[in-house]
């Protein structure tokens, strides 16, 4: 589908699911379906919006946002040449955690996003879209910066929120390693080759992307 045609079909979707009125809906001021190109290469999953976004209208525009936004054109990249959605795309009261049912009910409009703009890479930001689309067995700590395949085929480098980083400093650095990861990772796909393959030969050689390993290793 050529891009006007991906962003046709977004906007679509999104007016679809704003007329379903689900449940966060009532309380919010408006959607934040998401924003970015609709042809992107690479998919960011948040968890839903906060205060400066549900008045905005648009994904990470707060203090996470803004560090998101940094950590984006620490890879020569701009908020342009990628999409960020959310889990749930209204805001949860008090900025709340999304609960089971609501991550269920927003499921498919996400599915729907997907679908149209068809991402080669996956980028999780925080424990409820690496649940996802990854299981909910995954441990962030273990697997952060690493590509995983998941059953659809889809590959996906789950990494911590951005807010995370803004209450303990010390991920600050592990969150730009895992980032500088990226474009290595699109390479490696459009070269045809399994990036989760080629980590775990890289972590046999005792190659590490680990910065705290790397650090240990000096
Ligand atoms: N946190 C999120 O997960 N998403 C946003 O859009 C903003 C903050």
């Amino acid at each position: 589908m050529a891009k006007a045609d991906k962003q046709e079909a977004l906007d679509k979707l999104n007016a679809k699911w704003e007329a379903k009125g689900l449940a966060l809906a009532a309380g919010a001021t408006q959607a934040v379906p998401g924003a970015g190109n609709p042809d992107a290469d690479i998919l960011f999953i948040g968890e839903g919006p906060g205060k400066a976004e549900d008045e905005q209208g648009v994904p990470f525009v707060g203090a996470a946002g803004k560090f998101l936004t940094e950590l984006i054109e620490s890879i020569g990249l701009t908020r342009d040449d990628v999409f960020i959605a959310n889990m749930v795309k209204h805001r949860p009261p008090e900025n709340r955690d999304p609960l089971p049912e609501e991550l269920e009910a927003y499921g498919p409009w996400l599915a729907g996003q997907i679908n149209i703009i068809e991402p080669k890479l996956f980028v999780t930001l925080g424990r409820f879209s690496m649940a996802y689309l990854l299981g909910e067995s995954q441990v962030i700590s273990k697997i952060h910066g690493q590509p995983k395949r998941n059953t659809k085929g889809q590959v996906v480098i789950p990494m911590y929120h951005p807010a995370a980083a803004l209450y303990r400093g010390d991920l600050r650095p592990v969150l730009k390693a895992d980032f500088a990861r990226i474009l290595k990772v699109i390479e490696l796909l459009d070269r045809g080759a399994d990036p989760e393959e080629t980590e775990a030969e890289n972590a046999a050689d005792g190659v590490t992307h680990d910065p705290e390993k790397q650090q240990a290793l000096l």
